[in-house]
């Protein structure tokens, strides 16, 4: 290496250095509130960028869990949190994820036994003939009791009308979900404006859920965040360069009218086939050194635009 790329190479560690240091003095300054139980959902929910909405709700619900505790050793009344939860949003927008998080979280807090977390789609609870549905949609929530029940692509229940099966399995789902009110958690997931139109047919459903969660587009700096939580939890680096270059080519996908960007999971992608062309490139090379593993670099992102 010459003195120049040395130097260069310096700047850019630095750089990069200083946005990890910032992210964890940040970090820092949520956990030394220790003074509030209520820390422990940042402390759960800290490598999710945003969704201020979604970790608001969290700590609501665990306030509500450790006040119905106090009462009731007070003997005062105390009633059950029902936590089925509806979430919308475009493709790679965290849904999965933060339901995963979920089951995981209402474990170790205590609401919910197990934690287990099942993801369905209509096929895991339409059968093919009369009486089938009921028993499949009853046979998954049995699985779920005690952990979080998954429904992607929700409006798909409601795919064929009236004589269709799906309306089977969402009566099933109402009844269940009020009979085993506080022993699972329902979730149903969907794209925005065909889960629209599938609560708004289906009111009955709709209010049966007491949290809606929008899980907004991502903007060019939350991006940045996810491509950086994401490389931090791979214990890479990306070079200034190669910083600034995902961030020009992610401010041009969010600039163009009739963009099919997958928000998180684009970034993820992109960073993983990152990852693939730095081995690519260091075996070719042949000889590196521990920088040369830690760092991606600008020729490592093999978009052009
Ligand atoms: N807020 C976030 N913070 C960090 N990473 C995120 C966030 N949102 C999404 N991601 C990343 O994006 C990836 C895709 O997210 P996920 O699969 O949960 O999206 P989705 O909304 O379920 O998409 P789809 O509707 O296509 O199923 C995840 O692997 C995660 O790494
Ligand atoms: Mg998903």
């Amino acid at each position: 290496m010459n003195a120049n790329l040395i130097d260069k190479n310096k700047s850019q560690i630095n750089i990069v250095l200083h946005e990890r240091e910032q992210m964890k003095a940040s970090r820092q300054e949520n956990t030394l509130e220790k003074t509030s139980p209520l820390h422990i959902i940042d402390k759960y929910f800290s490598s999710f960028v945003g969704l201020t909405h979604l970790k608001n709700c969290m700590k609501e619900i665990y306030a509500t869990k450790l006040i119905n505790d106090q009462r009731a050793s007070h003997g005062l009344a105390v009633e059950k949190q029902v936590l089925h939860m509806i979430f919308t949003g475009n493709p790679g927008t965290g849904k999965t994820t933060l339901a995963r998080e979920i089951a995981a979280t209402f474990f170790r807090l205590n609401l919910l036994s197990k934690g287990q977390f099942i993801e369905a789609e209509r096929a895991d609870l339409v059968g093919e003939y009369i009486g089938q549905t009921a028993q499949k949609t009853r046979n998954l929530i049995q699985q779920a009791i005690g952990g979080v029940l998954f429904i992607d692509e929700a409006y798909s229940l409601a795919r064929g009308g009236e004589k269709d099966f799906g309306r089977e399995a969402i009566d099933t789902l109402v009844k269940q979900m009020e009979d085993f009110s506080d022993q699972f958690v329902l979730i149903l997931a969907g794209y925005p404006k065909e889960m629209d139109r599938f609560l708004q047919m289906n009111p009955g459903l709709a209010s049966r859920f007491p949290f809606k969660h929008t899980f907004a587009d991502y903007s060019v700096e939350e991006l940045m965040d996810i491509a950086l939580q994401i490389t931090m939890e791979k214990q890479y680096e990306l070079t200034a360069e190669a910083s600034w270059k995902l961030k020009h080519y992610l401010r041009k996908q969010l600039a163009q009218k009739e963009r099919h960007f997958a928000n998180g999971r684009c970034v993820r992608n992109l960073i993983e086939k990152a990852i693939r062309m730095q081995a690519l490139r260091l075996v070719n090379q042949g000889n590196y050194n521990y920088n040369d593993l830690l760092y991606i670099d600008i020729d490592d992102l093999s978009f052009t635009d």
